[in-house]
C-alpha cells in the first residue's frame, strides 16, 4: 500500500506543476500567476478540493498523445470564500496554452452542473488560447456545452468570469453570458477576432490591448464590469462582490452588520442638491452618505458614467442602487446608460436584491446619434427591467424627473413599492423652460420683452406643475420627505418590504427588447 500511496503523491505533485517549471517561469515572467496560485488567492486557506485531477485528453491527432498532461489545462473544484461554498475553474496556460479541448470542456461543464445542483456561485478564471486547434470540432462542441450550461445557470447561481489572459474568438461568449466580468489590466484580453485578422479583413491596425484590453471593455464597449491593475486586487474584488450576493436565487444575500446607526440623520443631505436645477453635483456623495459605513461597491464605474450602479448595505442588508449622475451628461438617460442600468436591475431581481433608485433625470438624451443607435429599444430595456422586477423597489426623487425618464426610473407606474420625493423635486412632462416655449409660444412671441415673458411663464409652470405635490396629491409619490431623514426612512421601508411576495401570470418567458 505504501508504494501505491507514494506513487499517488508523486503523480499529484507532477500534475500540480502543470506544463512544467519552464512554462511556469514564463507565466510568471509575463506578469501572471498560475491557475493553482489564482485559486489559492480566491479560496479560504486549505478549503480547495480538486475534482477531475487525472482527466486528460483523448485526442491523438497531430502528436497529441505525446503532449497530453493530466488535468488537460484546467484546474477545477470547490472550496469556500469567506466561509461560503464556491465552485471554480481556472484555466492553466502552462498546459497547451490553456486551450480548450473536449476533456477540458467536460471538466468545466461538470463544475457548472455541480454549482447549479448545489446552488453555489461559479467563478471561472480565463487564461486560454481558445479552441484547441488539434481537437477541431470537439473543441467547438465543448464550448457549446459550456455556453449552454452558462445559460442554464443564469439567474440560478451567480456566475463570475475573471479574465487574466487571452480570451479570444467565440470563447468570449461564455464570460459574456455570465453575470459579471472582471479583467486584469495589460494581461486580460477579449476579442472575437484578433488584430491580425482585422488587419487582413478591414485594413485597420490595432494592438491587442487597444482592441480588447481591460480599459477598452470597461470604458468603451461595456462588456466588462471591473478592471484592476493586478491579479491580487482583482481577486480581492471578486470576493467583495460575492459578499453582496446570495449563493443562489432561492436565498437572500447574507446580512452583514457593519455597526452603523440605522437612525442616522444626515443634515448634509439637505444641502447637497443645488437649488439651481441646472447645476451638477456628484450623486455618489449622496450614496455614500446613505450607505452603511459609507461603503458603496460600484459596478461598471467607468462605463456610461451618467448613471451609477452598485451595491451598498442598509442596516446590514444588500441593496442594489441605480442613480442618475448629474455630473455627466446632466444625468440624461442614453443608450449605454439604459443598457447598463437595465442589466443591473435584472441581475438584482434574479438574485433577490432589493432596488433603490435615486432620481435626478432631465430626460432621454436627444440627438440623431441616439435615435439611429436605437435609443427606443435600449431605453425600453430599462422600462422592461423595472416593470418585470418583483423584488422590493423603492425610489427617491431628489430633483428632476422629467418625461419618459420619470417613468423609466422606477416610478409608481412601473410598480415601485414606495416612491419618496425631496421637497425641491420637479416632476413634469418636460423642464419649465421647454414647457413654456411650447405652451406659451404665442404669448412669448407677442410680448414686449420675450425673454422676460419666457422666464415668467417658466416660473409659472414650475410653481403650478413642476413640484412634488401634484404627484403626491395623486398618490404617485407616497411621501415628500426631508432629505436628512432619507437613510432612516429607507431602512424602515426596506424592512417593511422584506416579506414582499409578488406573482405574475405564468408564461414561458417575456420578450425583452434586446
Ligand atoms: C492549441 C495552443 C492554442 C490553441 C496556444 N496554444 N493556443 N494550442 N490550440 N488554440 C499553445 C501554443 O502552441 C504554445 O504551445 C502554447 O500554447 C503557448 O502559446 P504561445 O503562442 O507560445 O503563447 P503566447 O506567445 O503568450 O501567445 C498566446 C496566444 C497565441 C496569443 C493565445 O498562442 C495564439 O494566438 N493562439 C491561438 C489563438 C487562436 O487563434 N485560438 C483559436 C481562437 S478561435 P507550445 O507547445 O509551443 O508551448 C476559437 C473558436 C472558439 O477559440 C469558438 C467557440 C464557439
Amino acid at each position: 500500500m505504501k508504494d501505491k500511496i507514494d506513487q499517488l503523491k508523486g503523480l499529484k505533485d507532477k500534475i500540480a506543476k502543470g506544463g512544467g517549471e519552464d512554462k511556469i517561469k514564463k507565466q510568471h515572467e509575463s506578469g501572471k500567476h498560475t491557475a493553482r496560485e489564482r485559486i489559492a488567492m480566491l479560496m479560504d486557506e486549505g478549503t480547495f478540493v480538486e475534482v477531475d485531477t487525472f482527466v486528460s485528453t483523448r485526442a491523438t491527432n497531430f502528436g497529441m498523445q505525446d503532449k497530453k498532461i493530466a488535468g488537460d489545462g484546467v484546474v477545477t473544484g470547490y472550496g469556500t470564500v469567506n466561509g461560503r461554498l464556491v465552485y471554480v475553474y481556472s484555466q492553466d496556460f502552462t498546459v497547451l496554452g490553456g486551450s480548450l479541448g473536449q476533456q477540458h470542456a467536460a471538466k468545466i461543464t461538470k463544475i457548472q452542473e455541480m454549482g447549479i445542483k448545489m446552488g453555489a456561485p461559479i467563478v471561472g478564471i480565463n487564461d486560454s488560447g481558445g479552441a484547441r486547434i488539434q481537437e477541431g470540432v470537439d473543441s467547438l462542441a465543448g464550448y457549446g456545452d459550456i455556453f449552454y450550461n452558462n445559460t442554464a445557470a443564469s439567474g440560478v447561481v451567480p456566475q463570475i468570469s475573471v479574465i487574466m489572459g487571452p480570451s479570444a474568438g467565440g470563447a468570449v461568449y461564455s464570460p459574456a453570458i455570465t453575470d459579471f466580468i472582471f479583467m486584469v489590466e495589460n494581461t486580460g484580453r477579449m476579442f472575437i477576432t484578433g488584430p491580425e485578422v482585422i488587419k487582413s479583413v478591414t485594413g485597420e491596425e490595432v494592438t491587442q490591448e487597444e482592441l480588447g484590453g481591460a480599459a477598452t471593455h470597461n470604458t468603451v464597449s461595456g462588456v466588462a464590469h471591473f478592471m484592476d491593475p493586478t491579479e491580487e486586487e482583482c481577486i480581492e474584488r471578486v470576493k467583495e462582490l460575492l459578499s453582496y450576493l446570495p449563493s443562489n436565487n432561492l436565498q437572500k444575500a447574507p446580512t452583514m452588520d457593519l455597526g452603523d446607526n440605522a437612525n442616522r440623520i444626515e443634515e448634509r443631505l439637505n444641502e447637497i442638491v443645488p437649488d439651481n436645477a441646472n447645476k451638477p453635483y456628484d450623486v455618489k456623495e449622496i450614496i455614500n452618505i446613505l450607505a452603511d459605513n459609507g461603503e458603496f461597491f460600484e459596478v461598471q464605474e467607468n462605463y456610461a458614467k451618467n448613471i451609477v450602479i452598485g451595491y451598498m448595505r442598509l442596516n446590514g442588508e444588500t441593496v442594489g442602487v441605480i442613480a442618475n449622475q448629474p455630473k455627466f451628461l446632466a444625468g440624461c438617460l442614453d443608450i449605454n446608460a439604459s443598457d447598463k442600468a437595465g442589466r443591473f436591475v435584472r441581475t438584482c431581481d434574479a438574485y433577490n436584491i432589493p432596488l433603490l433608485t435615486l432620481v435626478d433625470v432631465p430626460g432621454f438624451l436627444p440627438g440623431t446619434e441616439q435615435e439611429y443607435g436605437g435609443i427606443i429599444r435600449h431605453g425600453a430595456k430599462l422600462l422592461y427591467a423595472y416593470s418585470e422586477a418583483t423584488v422590493p423597489k423603492v425610489t427617491v426623487i431628489m430633483r428632476k424627473a422629467y418625461g419618459g425618464a420619470y417613468i423609466a426610473m422606477c416610478s409608481k407606474h412601473l410598480k415601485a413599492d414606495m416612491v419618496y420625493s425631496w421637497p425641491n423635486a420637479e416632476i413634469a412632462v418636460m423642464g419649465p423652460d421647454g414647457a413654456a416655449n411650447i405652451i406659451f409660444r404665442k404669448d412669448i412671441k407677442e410680448a414686449k420683452d420675450p425673454i422676460k415673458e419666457k422666464s415668467s411663464k417658466a416660473e409659472e409652470y414650475r410653481e403650478k406643475v413642476a413640484n412634488p405635490y401634484v404627484a403626491a396629491e395623486r398618490g404617485y409619490i407616497d411621501d415628500v420627505i426631508v432629505p436628512s431623514s432619507t437613510r432612516q426612512r429607507l431602512i424602515s421601508v426596506f424592512n417593511m418590504l422584506d416579506s414582499k411576495r409578488e406573482t405574475r401570470p405564468a408564461k414561458k418567458h417575456g420578450n425583452l427588447p434586446v
